[in-house]
Formats: structure tokens, sequence, C-alpha cells
């Protein structure tokens, strides 16, 4: 059983502005629901969303240590979003609630790829894993390997933000039989359509949900020119040199292999 939960502190230099996103507004199912609705995630992802708790979704932030909270619509960066962050549901614990012995199954998905105005590759499925149960502190913890292992985010050079929705939903009893033959590891992350997966399983509704919005790195041009040269993870020396000769749009290649933490060549060959 491997945890969902990356606990890595990773040497990496990097001018990381420092940003609370808590800033003390009350997140509510309800004010989700308001969220989705104002950045268009319904329709563009879901014809409706009527979250019935909430999802709380914590990044690590690698140059300082701290932990960033993902609110509804947050600007977070390529850095801050570089792990895998951890997922709890903001659940009633009591033995007798129904969250106790439910099972999850967890989506991220990316609308506005390659960018917001040309989505001919979306949706990308950056994570897709089943069999999430809740803690005794209501982190989601994972009983088998997820269908996708989580990506970060990479948008393109020159893209506005990207969405960046994070889905949860009731398992239903036969998605372990049935997602594998939909998605597994040689299934295409590109054009990938959580509703159209959803009915074929019968995930339902999804019963929480958020979102943050990341652009690409201002800085991603002078640390990730090559695909295969080091790119920020292995990159603890200070101020590598630019390279100058290579687009800002191959900064996206970096895949974090969540488990053995080494960047791997990436075959997207897109930016998302
Ligand atoms: C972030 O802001 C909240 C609300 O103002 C505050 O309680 C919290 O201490 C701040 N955290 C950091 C790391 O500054
Ligand atoms: C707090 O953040 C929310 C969304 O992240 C925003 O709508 C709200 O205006 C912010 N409030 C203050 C006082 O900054
Ligand atoms: C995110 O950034 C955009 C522009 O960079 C800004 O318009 C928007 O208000 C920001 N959202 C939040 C929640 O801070
Ligand atoms: C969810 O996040 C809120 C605000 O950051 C926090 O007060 C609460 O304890 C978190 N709940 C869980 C289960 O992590
Ligand atoms: C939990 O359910 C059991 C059996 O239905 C009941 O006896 C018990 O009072 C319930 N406990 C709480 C805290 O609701
Ligand atoms: C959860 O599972 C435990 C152990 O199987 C059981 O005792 C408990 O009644 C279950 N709770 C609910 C709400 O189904
Ligand atoms: C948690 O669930 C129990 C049993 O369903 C219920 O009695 C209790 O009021 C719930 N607590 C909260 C905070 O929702
Ligand atoms: C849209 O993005 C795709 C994939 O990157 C690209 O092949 C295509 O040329 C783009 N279309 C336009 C009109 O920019
Ligand atoms: C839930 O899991 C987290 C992450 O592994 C751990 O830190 C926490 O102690 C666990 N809580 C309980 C009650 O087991
Ligand atoms: C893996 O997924 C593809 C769809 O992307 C499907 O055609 C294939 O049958 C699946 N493989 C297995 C072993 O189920
Ligand atoms: C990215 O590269 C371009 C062209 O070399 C340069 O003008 C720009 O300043 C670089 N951006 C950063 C943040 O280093
Ligand atoms: C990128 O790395 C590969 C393999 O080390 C090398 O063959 C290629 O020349 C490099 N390209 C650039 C632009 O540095």
């Amino acid at each position: 059983m491997t945890p969902l939960i990356l606990l890595a502190l990773l040497a990496f230099v990097s001018p990381i502005r420092a940003q609370n996103n808590t800033n003390g507004t009350t997140v509510t199912p309800a004010s989700v629901e308001q969220a989705f609705t104002s950045a268009q995630i319904v329709p563009d992802v879901l014809p409706s969303f009527a979250p019935e708790t909430l999802l709380n979704v914590t990044f690590m932030d690698q140059a300082t240590g701290m932990p960033i909270s993902v609110t509804p619509g947050v600007n977070l960066s390529m850095e801050q979003t570089m792990l895998q962050p951890t997922f709890a549901v903001v659940a009633n614990t009591s033995q007798n609630a129904t969250s106790v012995n439910q099972t999850f199954v967890l989506a991220i998905v990316d609308p506005d790829a390659p960018t917001p105005q040309n989505t001919s590759i979306s949706q990308f499925r950056h994570m897709l894993a089943g069999d999430l149960r809740v803690n005794g502190s209501g982190i989601l913890i994972n009983s088998s390997a997820a269908l996708s292992d989580f990506v970060p985010p990479t948008p393109p050079a020159g893209s506005d933000p990207h969405r960046y929705v994070i889905l949860l939903f009731t398992q239903p009893p036969d998605f372990d039989t049935m997602a594998p033959a939909l998605v597994n590891a040689t299934t295409p992350r590109t054009n990938f359509n959580i509703s159209t997966f959803g009915q074929a399983v019968g995930l339902g509704s999804p019963v929480a949900g958020t979102f943050f919005l990341t652009g690409p790195s201002n800085s991603s041009n002078t640390t990730t020119g090559n695909d295969t040269a080091p790119g920020p993870l292995s990159t603890p020396a200070p101020a590598p040199s630019p390279t100058g000769t290579s687009s800002a749009s191959e900064a996206g290649n970096h895949v974090l292999n969540t488990m053995a933490f080494c960047v791997l060549i990436s075959t997207m060959g897109v930016l998302l």
C-alpha cells in the first residue's frame, strides 16, 4: 500500500514569491459551487455541480516547506504545484458517518490544454485514482495504484493560466474492474473527458471538488531548456546559466515521478 502523500522536501532554488491564499474566507459547498460556475467549469467540465462536502487539497511549497491550501480559484505557480498534493475530505469521522467506510475516486483534469483559447487536446488528465478512503484525520489514502499518476501543471509559455479541476466521486462497486479497461498506463492523457468516463463507469455527480489556476513559470526558460537536462528538481546549484536557445515552451516536459522523484523524459510532447 502506497500512501498518496508525498512528504519529500527537495532541494530547489527558485525565487518563489510567498503566497498566502488562505485569507480567512470561509469556504462552503455553496461557495465552491458558485466558484465553479463563475469560472465556467460548469459547463466546460461538468454539466452541473452540487457538492455535498469540501475537498481540501494541500500542496507543499518546496522553497518554504509550508503547506499551500487550494481555495477555489486560487492562483498558484508551477513551482508551488510541482509535488503531488494531499487530499482531505472535510468529513464526519464519527463511526456512524457514511464517509468513514466510503471509497472514493479522485480526478484532476485540465480543460484548457494547450491554452484556454485552443482546447484541442483537452481535457488533459493529470490524475485518476480510485480506492481512496479517509483515515481518522480526513486524509484520503489510496489502497491501490493510481490509474494515472499525478503529473504537475506545465502550461506552455505564453499561455494564459489553465484551470486545474480536482473532483471527488463516490466509487461505484465495479469501478476496479471497469475503469482499467478504459484508462490505464497506455491511455493517452490528452482528450480525456471526465463526464464521458464518469458515465461509462457510473461515477455519478462529484461529491466535492475544487480548482486552482496556474500559468507558465516566468523563470522556466532558465532551468528547463532541454528535456534531458537536469530540471529544477535536480538543480540545487545557484542560478543555473540560461541556455538562451530553447524556448520556454519546452519547460513543460518535466514530469515528476511521484514514486522515484526523478525527472522523466516526457513523451507527452505537449504542455498542459
Ligand atoms: C495566512 O493568512 C491567514 C489568515 O489571515 C493567517 O491566519 C495565517 O497565519 C497566514 N499564514 C501565513 C503562513 O502567513
Ligand atoms: C480571499 O480570497 C478569495 C478567493 O481566494 C477572494 O474572493 C476574496 O476576495 C479574498 N478576500 C480578501 C479580503 O482578500
Ligand atoms: C489570479 O490572477 C489573476 C490575474 O493574474 C487575477 O485577475 C485574479 O484576481 C487572481 N485570482 C485570485 C483568486 O487571486
Ligand atoms: C480543511 O481546510 C481548512 C482550512 O484550511 C481547515 O481548517 C480544516 O481543518 C481542513 N480539514 C481537513 C479535514 O483537512
Ligand atoms: C451509531 O449507530 C448505532 C447503531 O445504529 C447506534 O446504536 C449509536 O447510537 C450510533 N451512534 C451515534 C453517535 O450516532
Ligand atoms: C464501517 O466499517 C466498520 C468495520 O467494518 C463497521 O464496524 C462500521 O459499522 C462501518 N460504519 C458504517 C457507517 O458503515
Ligand atoms: C456526524 O455523523 C453523526 C452520525 O451520522 C451525526 O450524529 C453527527 O451529527 C455528525 N456530525 C457532524 C458535525 O456532522
Ligand atoms: C492548437 O493546439 C494544437 C496542439 O498543440 C496545435 O497543434 C494547433 O496548431 C493549435 N491550433 C491553433 C489554431 O493554434
Ligand atoms: C492520516 O494520514 C496522514 C498522512 O499519512 C497522517 O499524517 C495522519 O496521522 C493520519 N491520521 C490518522 C488518524 O491515522
Ligand atoms: C487500456 O486502455 C485502453 C484504452 O486507452 C484499452 O483499449 C485497453 O484495452 C486497456 N488495456 C487493458 C489491459 O485493459
Ligand atoms: C526567458 O528567455 C527570454 C529570451 O531569452 C528572456 O528575454 C527572458 O527574460 C527569460 N525569462 C526569464 C524569466 O528568465
Ligand atoms: C539536449 O540533450 C540531449 C541529450 O543530452 C543532447 O543530445 C541535445 O544536444 C541537447 N539539446 C540542447 C539544445 O542542448
